[in-house]
């Protein structure tokens, strides 16, 4: 029997909330090699908050996708086929541009990296081990810059680089506190990450009053994922030189007309610095985050939780139920068997 390849195509740009319905599923043959390419078998996607910034017709940092296109974005997986000398098959890889789709031809093996499954799970590559534990990495340490005994905020904090940051701001001494979105994601981050506190940002009277019961001391360090009314609210708590990350705001990502900002003049009296970032900038720091997590993980310093749904048919399910905040921890699709699993 021939094999076909299940794809995910983006079939229509979504005018606020993204749906399922902006999908098509698509059987199509196996792609032929030339020289130099390399056919990857996926074996997990991630869906990640930014593909909803690629699904608008704007320019960004990132390409944006084309209608009728498949979509791509990080995954893992084992080469099938290679007309490549670097890569063998059976080899595992990995790269933030294979597709929503069983098989992807990667021309020249292009940004193709190799994994060592017998480090981590394979799916660790696209969470801690991946892009949003370098996020959280880079963009506590190198931009949040925490000392000891200072006060970390993250929004988002059971998610994919939220549950990394704060786990990272407790290795460094400081009183750590999480926003989310759900209460068993809260006793989630106290009870089995070590957070000091939490709350539930949907079921809080007010988010200031919150803020000021699980920050009595101000916050020094702002983890932003989110956006929106709880960036606003911290901006009323920031402490003098506060650090603002601006990693996300997905609260926006899906507003046809974003939210105002009203608390920017807490930026000016207490001298805090706003800076927003993006990982890919920051791939020098890689070789330092890959050494330091691993580490963490191998000696059980560092925890983490993914969400895995499974069926590269139900990837625009798992995007979808991301963004609505479903999730608990990191969302992958599991697209095939996972050898190093079994
Ligand atoms: N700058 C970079 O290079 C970079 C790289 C990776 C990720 N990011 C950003 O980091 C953030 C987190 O990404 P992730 O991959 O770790 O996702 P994630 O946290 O695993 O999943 C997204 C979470 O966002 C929360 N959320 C959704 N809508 C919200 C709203 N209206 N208000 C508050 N929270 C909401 C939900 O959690 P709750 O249940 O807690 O609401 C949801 O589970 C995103 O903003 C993303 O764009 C930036």
């Amino acid at each position: 029997m021939t094999q076909t390849n299940t794809q995910v195509i983006f079939k229509s740009r979504p005018e606020g909330w993204v749906s399922e319905d902006n999908f098509d599923i698509r059987q199509s043959e196996l792609p032929a090699l030339e020289d130099g390419d390399v056919l990857v078998r996926n074996i997990y996607m991630s869906v990640d908050p930014y593909m909803r910034g690629r699904m608008m017709d704007r320019q960004s940092y990132v390409p944006g996708f084309q209608i009728g296109e498949v979509l791509s974005g990080g995954a893992v997986g084992q080469v099938e086929q290679s007309k490549n000398s670097k890569f063998s098959e059976g080899d595992f890889v990995t790269s933030m541009n294979l597709g929503w789709e069983q098989f992807t031809r990667v021309p020249g093996g292009a940004m193709l990296m190799p994994v060592d499954p017998s480090m981590a799970p394979l799916s660790y590559y696209l969470g801690v081990l991946g892009m949003p534990g370098m996020t959280a990495y880079v963009g506590l340490l190198d931009i949040g810059e925490p000392k000891e005994g200072e006060t970390v905020l993250v929004s988002a904090a059971s998610g994919a680089v939220g549950q990394i940051v704060g786990q990272i701001a407790k290795l460094k001494g400081c009183h750590v506190v999480g926003s989310a979105g759900a209460d068993d994601k809260v006793a989630f981050i106290t009870d089995e990450l070590g957070f000091d506190s939490g709350f539930n940002y949907k079921t809080v009277e007010s988010l200031g009053k919150a803020l000021g019961e699980h920050c009595p001391k101000g916050i020094d360090v702002f983890f932003d994922n989110v956006g929106g009314a709880m960036l606003d609210a911290v901006l009323a708590r920031i402490n003098v030189r506060a650090r603002l990350v601006e990693c996300g705001m997905i609260s926006q990502y899906n507003l046809t007309k974003p939210e105002g900002i009203h608390n920017l003049i807490a930026m000016v009296g207490n001298r805090a610095k706003m800076q927003g970032f993006i990982v890919s900038d920051h791939f020098d720091r890689l070789p330092a985050f890959i050494a330091e997590m691993s580490g963490w993980l191998r000696d059980g310093t560092v925890k983490y939780r993914e969400d895995i749904m499974m069926g590269v048919e139900n990837a625009p399910a798992a995007f979808v139920r991301m963004l609505k905040g479903e999730n608990f921890g990191k969302q992958v699709v599991q697209i095939g068997d996972d050898p190093a699993r079994a």
